[in-house]
């Protein structure tokens, strides 16, 4: 009924049943986009009216990176103990699926490696990323120092995904010097990686907050080679114009506060 009534006010069809199933066509296609986008509008009026009646409730919407996660939830549940009354949507992804959410307004804030010029995003470094080199304490390069990077040219590298910020920052570091291992093995989670490595097929670069509790252990060791740690940092992002809910700002700022102290935790022991 409400679907014929919507037809009918648009003067064209909007879905189209294809045997047992029902398709949108272009039009509804069209009224989706427009759809989601007045949603959107509605929802951000919602907390300006929000922050003129002095609330602080609402809906945070993040996304983190998959990477990120590893600290992401501790710093979002001190939050959460802060301000009981809000609801939390949090997306873990890897860097290029951030940037499309962003892209889209799907989100209120994101937390990602340094964001690409020329996405009108505003970003903020609140945190350190050291990306480590980690082996099996089993492998031949485990406890020598000084490790020469051309050294690296005779070992597997095993990387993430394409659209991984790690693994993009990995390979701009090899290329800058004019190393390539051999790779070959992809994998698109830092635990699968971490497992990987611990069962000797290779080494990887990961950050350092993913592998806090493995060097703790003994089950991973940080190899010393030349040029690491690379050294990253963690952004929290959102679109320049987009106007923030009172929720994402005292998020925002809790981030810029808190996360430079989580660093000294991250650094676990030294090798
Ligand atoms: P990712 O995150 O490797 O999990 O994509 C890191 C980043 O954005 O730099």
């Amino acid at each position: 009924m409400q679907i014929r009534l919507l037809e009918e006010s648009v003067g064209l069809p909007l879905f189209e049943q294809l045997g047992k199933r029902i398709y949108l066509t272009e039009a509804g296609r069209e009224m989706q986009y427009y759809g989601q986008a007045v949603a959107t509008q509605l929802r951000e009026a919602e907390t300006v009216f929000e922050q003129m009646k002095g609330l602080e409730h609402g809906e945070l919407r993040i996304a983190v990176a998959s990477t990120a996660n590893y600290f992401a939830t501790q710093l979002l549940s001190r939050f959460c103990q802060q301000h009981t009354r809000i609801d939390v949507r949090l997306e873990v992804t890897n860097r290029a699926e951030l940037l499309q959410a962003l892209e889209q307004n799907r989100l209120d804030l994101a937390i990602m490696g340094q964001p690409p010029e020329g996405h009108d995003l505003d970003a903020a470094s609140f945190m350190e990323n050291p990306l480590v080199l980690i082996a099996s304490p089993r492998h031949p390069l485990a406890g020598q120092a000084a490790i020469p990077l051309q050294r690296l040219a005779e070992e597997t590298l095993i990387l993430r995904e394409p659209g991984s910020g790690t693994r993009s920052a990995t390979e701009r570091f090899f290329q800058a010097h004019g190393v390539a291992p051999r790779s070959g093995l992809v994998m698109n989670t830092n635990e699968a990686i971490k497992q990987a490595v611990q069962a000797d097929m290779g080494l990887a670069v990961v950050s350092l907050h993913t592998v806090t509790l493995e060097l703790q252990a003994s089950r991973l060791v940080l190899l010393d080679a030349t040029g690491f740690p690379l050294h990253r940092h963690w952004f929290v992002v959102h679109r320049r114009l987009k106007r923030l809910s009172p929720v994402a700002q005292a998020f925002k700022k809790f981030l810029l506060a808190e996360g430079p102290a989580l660093v000294g935790q991250a650094d676990g022991p030294a090798r």
